[in-house]
């Protein structure tokens, strides 16, 4: 069984995988937290924790002074009474007061995992792959219910949780704080990881050890951003990408977000996850509810690539859905560093012939097919087809490109308005904004006002009329700024301060709406490149476009980042031109082929301008990815060499039976005189000998434990990838 409750020690135990989760009722109902980690069959609960009187720790019950709150590692901890450390809510009452108490009043456990209303999450697809437990807490003073919600999976070290508030009190209640999960480890003895970044570098990886206090990774721009990610670990300070300790948490949701350590006096670490409770309030009115998004939390004992391979299968197959989930993806070619707002018909059926010519599957129309879109100044909002630019409309466009083999995609950024738009003019209390005050732009748009119904119903409508009117089988959802002065001209003064939420729960159902609407489509999501690749929009798009910097070396740390969390299936990946437009380098087209082939694959330069030569290497490049895709997409990955730690990147991909693998190198800058190196693969079978294209038959284990030989090469940015396969020597 997942989930037990024995009543005689009032434990709960989660089995997920083979990973234990212990929680244990104390006192009068309090729910301590006991245990997580490598699967145990017993935990001694009250061992656990210190029943010593501390000093300027009060208590609960005078008579017994080696009991506070305040060293009683918890599940889910309130504000105000005798607890000091960083709460899990915080509510107000209409008396002002914000002093709360939850206690145990019952559980249910079940098997299978219940959908989160209106909220992207993991879902199971036979009731056997988990079992829910909910544990009910209650203040019976206001009536405040909160439904703590863990799903173990039977088959992955995972737990996601999540928390439900009700009100069955008589009074309105004031949601200052409303995690999704806090969890008390009993040693801070780890480091932490975060990803944080910049637009054009997304979610490199930053790990430090754990300090007294607070320590957090989060966002108040609007989105999950691409300078912070929602996702945090906590990494024994032994472990590295192939052996060790790993705790990672990952919030599904595409907003602000906070993710934060603590470690108190007695170096004790509390993790805390969920919605940022910066400028958040909730009314709860008698009779409502509050549902938080969910949490996925990993435990790994094998190291960060442990972690990771479970994110990916767990992400791939039951986060992301529909027809596309288990597909292997079409290599596209996309018209905007191309052309940008430069096009007319002719260049890009150009563009589209070529790339027929040379194996791509599918062509992108990106920004400035409609309204005036002559630069990025105008018409977000107007999403009506531009005639000038092309005269036979998007169905016109779209039949010439499948005529000549590929499939239509279009690039489309539904959450804008321009100030300078039809539509802005017609609805200007349509945005986000604040009364009597600017409304400050971000590349000259504004963000319309998703917490608002009629808004999201006139984009479900528009956006489905475009995509109805030419065969079009691919989507860009892009979102190309953050929010300021967030306000809505719907929300009542008291509900202010749910409109970044409110905006969050629009979009999904916008997004739910149009992917439910449109099966056949393959949607990719995108903010500025990576500034929403998150949980959440994966759960609607099963792909995001990872960064707008395309360029070969930067995009090793950014790949190799992303990968902590994200499957590979998930990772847009582009060549595009040299010199490359974001950071000026040039890199070979193969060193750029094979970054780009680590990832879900395209191409986004003007191919007519190529050379036959060039021409010819970017057919090979599309055979070969066609080839291995299903290996790339789906495979096993492992990460082998940090571009974070040295002037290498390298990693594999192994197939479910190990008998296919391929690995990528990367070499950045040339070294003279350079000493030899070895390359230790991972995921091989030991016993199993492999053919690797060029190089020879090795055995696994040789590759693995006595590592590959990389030959000399000189030269900056260089690369090397290798194909293996299981032979009979
Ligand atoms: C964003 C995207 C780019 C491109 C432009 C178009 O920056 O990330 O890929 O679509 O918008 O304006």
């Amino acid at each position: 069984m997942a989930v037990t409750y024995n009543p005689q020690t009032k434990q709960f135990h989660l089995r997920a995988g083979k990973a234990s989760y212990v929680m244990q009722l104390f006192r009068s109902g309090y729910l301590a937290h006991i245990y997580w980690g490598k699967a145990v069959r017993d935990v001694r609960g009250e061992r656990r924790f210190s029943r010593l009187d501390r000093a300027f720790s009060p208590n609960l019950a005078p008579s017994d002074r080696t009991f506070s709150l305040d060293t009683l590692p918890q599940e889910y901890p309130a504000y105000g009474n005798t607890d000091f450390r960083a709460p899990a809510y915080h509510v107000q009452l209409e008396n002002g007061s914000t002093v709360t108490d939850l206690r145990y009043k019952t559980h249910h456990i079940y098997k299978g995992k219940p959908r989160l209303n209106g909220l992207p999450a993991t879902y199971v697809e036979h009731e056997q792959e988990a079992e829910t437990l909910e544990i009910v807490l209650g203040d019976a003073l206001i009536g405040l219910e909160v439904t703590l919600q863990y799903t173990a999976y039977e088959k992955w070290n995972v737990i996601t949780r999540a928390a439900r508030f009700e009100n069955k009190g008589g009074e309105r209640l004031k949601l200052l704080r409303a995690l999704s999960m806090s969890v008390d480890f009993p040693t801070a003895d780890y480091d932490w990881i975060h990803l944080p970044g910049a637009w054009g570098r997304e979610r490199w990886i930053e790990r430090r050890p754990l300090v007294t206090g607070v320590q957090a990774a989060e966002s108040r721009r609007g989105a999950s951003s691409h300078q912070q990610n929602p996702f945090i670990a906590l990494v024994a300070k032994n472990a590295d990408e192939h052996q060790g300790e790993v705790y990672g948490f990952s919030f599904v949701y595409s907003g602000n977000f906070l993710a934060q350590v603590e470690v108190d006096q007695f170096h004790t670490a509390r993790v805390s996850m969920g919605i940022n409770p910066f400028d958040f309030t909730w009314l709860l009115q008698p009779g409502e509810s509050f549902q938080t998004p969910e949490v996925v939390m990993v435990y790994s004992d094998q190291g960060l690539n442990g972690m990771s391979q479970t994110y990916h299968e767990l992400y791939r197959t039951r986060l992301a859905r529909g027809a596309f989930r288990d597909r292997e993806r079409p290599i596209l070619i996309n018209n905007w560093e191309a052309t940008y707002f430069d096009f007319n018909e002719e260049k890009l059926v150009n563009i589209a012939k070529t790339a027929a010519e040379l194996g791509i599957e599918l062509f992108v129309l990106d920004d400035g097919w409609f309204g005036k879109r002559d630069d990025d100044r105008r018409s977000l909002g107007d999403w009506i087809v531009n005639r000038r630019k092309l005269p036979n409309g998007l169905d016109g466009l779209a039949k010439q490109v499948n005529e000549l083999g590929l499939q239509f995609g279009l690039w489309v950024e539904p959450e804008m308005v321009s100030p300078n738009s039809e539509l802005y003019r017609k609805h200007p209390d349509w945005c986000l904004h604040v009364p009597n005050r600017p409304r400050s732009e971000g590349r000259n748009q504004l963000v319309l006002d998703y917490s608002r119904e009629d808004v999201c119903d006139y984009i479900i409508e528009t956006i489905s009329n475009v995509l109805a009117s030419a065969p079009i089988t691919y989507v860009k959802w892009d979102m190309n700024r953050h929010m300021t002065e967030i306000g809505s001209a719907a929300l009542p003064p008291e509900r202010q301060r749910e409109t970044a939420h409110r905006y969050m729960l629009g979009l999904y159902r916008v997004m739910d709406e149009m992917t439910s609407r449109f099966p056949h489509i393959l949607f990719e999501s995108c903010s500025g490149g990576g500034g929403r690749f998150d949980p959440g929009m994966l759960y609607y798009m099963p792909q995001t476009w990872t960064s707008d910097n395309t360029d070969a070396v930067s995009r090793l740390k950014i790949q190799y980042g992303t990968s902590l969390v994200y499957p590979i299936s998930a990772m847009g990946a582009h060549v595009s031109a040299v010199p490359n437009h974001q950071v000026g380098r040039v890199a070979s087209l193969k060193t750029r082929g094979h970054v780009a082939m680590s990832g879900n694959f395209g191409y986004e330069l003007d191919i007519t301008k190529l050379t036959e030569t060039e021409k010819q290497m970017i057919k090979q490049q599309v055979a070969f990815y066609k080839d291995v895709r299903r290996l790339v997409q789906f495979g096993t990955f492992y990460r082998l060499l940090s571009p974070f730690e040295g002037n290498e990147a390298a990693w594999m991909f192994v197939s479910a039976d190990r008998s296919e693998a391929l690995v990528a190198y990367f070499r950045v800058l040339a070294e003279a005189n350079a000493p030899l190196s070895y390359l230790r693969l991972k995921g091989l079978d030991p016993n199993q000998d492999y053919e690797i294209e060029g190089l020879g038959v090795y055995g696994g284990d040789e590759l693995m434990y006595a590592g590959v030989a990389l030959p000399y090469r000189s030269g900056d940015f260089i690369s090397m990838m290798w194909r293996l396969k299981a032979v009979q020597r």
